[in-house]
């Protein structure tokens, strides 16, 4: 199966709405992109420094404890939690810090939620020698501090947005200010959201992981998984696996995500189960729209899934009916990551635990033979500030 139609648009949805300004430099960035896709020692050196910097492949891992505990099917996890600084994040910042490369820049601009992409582009900044900033909404800054003082100590800025809600959307618009008023600079995006080419740029440096899990789980299982399943904010680590599995139809592919306090609430982040078409930075997509039409303000306890609007090719996979899309609330997302850690010795990223909770409904549902595999997007270590108080 496949998502392309007209340049830059999944279905209805994707684009580039921006000012003249910012579609000349993305513009750039397409060109340079194209180019670098055609070039065979820019993948060279974008698969060797995964293996070699990241520690790629990442490992399938089967959970046989939870499997027993729930009596049900059987899960495997993808361990992205075992790359480099902890999370896929890395996959996308080297591409794209290679493509700025390319392109002659120094000077990176990041914007991040939980910190993981942030600190994944300090990294590469660090790496490849050059300038990074990265822009955090003040909330974040304080309920993710250790990936801000990873970043520090790696050489980035953080500069703390004070806007709005004080989280991912505000964080986007200030780093997406700066790189409009910059033309210096690269603007290393995190997930596959954005103006064209960006959802595609990263939905193709992500795609290593779906790439991955099904040749490891075939040669594992000689078949396929009967699910595949990933968390949701803006959709990078979900369409990542998911790429790996869209042409296998008898693959049920599971989206999940953030029903913070519950949909009935209001207080989620739950784009593709409750928004609806409309624009936001830049594309077309779901999006979580206040009465004047303008992004609603979200909630999930995850600092890396509220956002108020989706990647465009979620969009169009939620209305080809390839992909189904779910929520959990933060609550079953606790009782998660509790669960995996206790009985597994694998402590999840708060995102990951939301995929992590939906495969904990599904599984005793399930026979012995079916299998479920989910994406474990990242590591909880950032989290324990928030974890530590609700869990005994
Ligand atoms: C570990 C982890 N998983 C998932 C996400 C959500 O992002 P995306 O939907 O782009 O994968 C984040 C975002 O910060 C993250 O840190």
């Amino acid at each position: 199966m496949t998502t392309k139609g007209k340049k830059g648009y999944f279905g209805e949805y994707g684009g580039s709405f921006v000012p003249q300004a910012l579609q000349i430099r993305l513009d750039e960035l397409e060109k340079a992109y194209d180019e670098a896709k055609s070039d065979p020692s820019f993948k060279e050196e974008f698969m060797s420094l995964l293996k070699e910097y990241v520690g790629r492949p990442s490992a399938l891992t089967e959970c046989k404890n939870i499997s027993h505990y729930f009596g049900g099917g059987r899960l495997f996890l993808k361990r992205e939690d075992l790359n480099h600084t902890g999370a896929h994040k890395i996959n996308n910042a080297i591409g794209q810090a290679l493509l700025a490369k390319r392109m002659g820049k120094t000077e990176l601009i990041a914007e991040t939620g939980a910190g993981m992409h942030g600190t994944a582009s300090a990294t590469v900044a660090a790496l490849m020698g050059m300038k990074c900033t990265v822009y955090m909404g003040a909330l974040d800054v304080a309920r993710q501090a250790p990936n801000v003082a990873r970043m520090k100590v790696l050489g980035t800025e953080v500069i703390a947005v004070e806007d709005g809600q004080k989280a991912l959307k505000e964080a986007v618009d200030a780093a997406l200010k700066a790189f409009a008023e910059n033309p210096e600079t690269f603007y290393l995006l995190g997930s596959a959201v954005g103006p064209h080419p960006y959802p595609t740029i990263v939905r193709d440096f992500q795609s290593i992981i779906g790439k991955e899990a099904r040749s490891q789980f075939i040669e594992r299982e000689q078949n396929l998984p009967d699910y595949a399943v990933a968390c949701v904010g803006g959709g990078s680590n979900a369409i990542g696996l998911f790429a790996g599995f869209l042409n296998d139809r008898e693959v049920k592919i599971v989206g999940v995500e953030p029903a913070g306090k519950g949909l009935a609430t209001g207080e989620h982040a739950a784009t593709l189960s409750a928004g609806h078409p409309s624009v936001i930075h830049g594309f077309k997509s779901y999006v979580l729209s206040d009465d004047q039409g303008e992004p609603a303000e979200v909630y999930s306890i995850s600092a890396g899934l509220d956002y108020p609007g989706v990647g465009p090719e979620h969009a169009y996979l939620k209305d080809s009916g390839r992909v189904s899309y779910t929520s959990v609330t933060d609550q079953e997302a606790i009782n998660a990551f509790k669960l995996l850690s206790r009985k597994e010795g694998i402590i999840p990223a708060l995102e990951s635990s939301h995929a992590l909770a939906y495969a904990f409904k599904l599984l005793p549902t399930l026979s012995k033979d079916q299998t479920v595999l989910v994406n474990l997007s990242g590591r909880g270590d950032k989290d324990m500030d928030t974890i530590l108080p609700l869990i005994e």
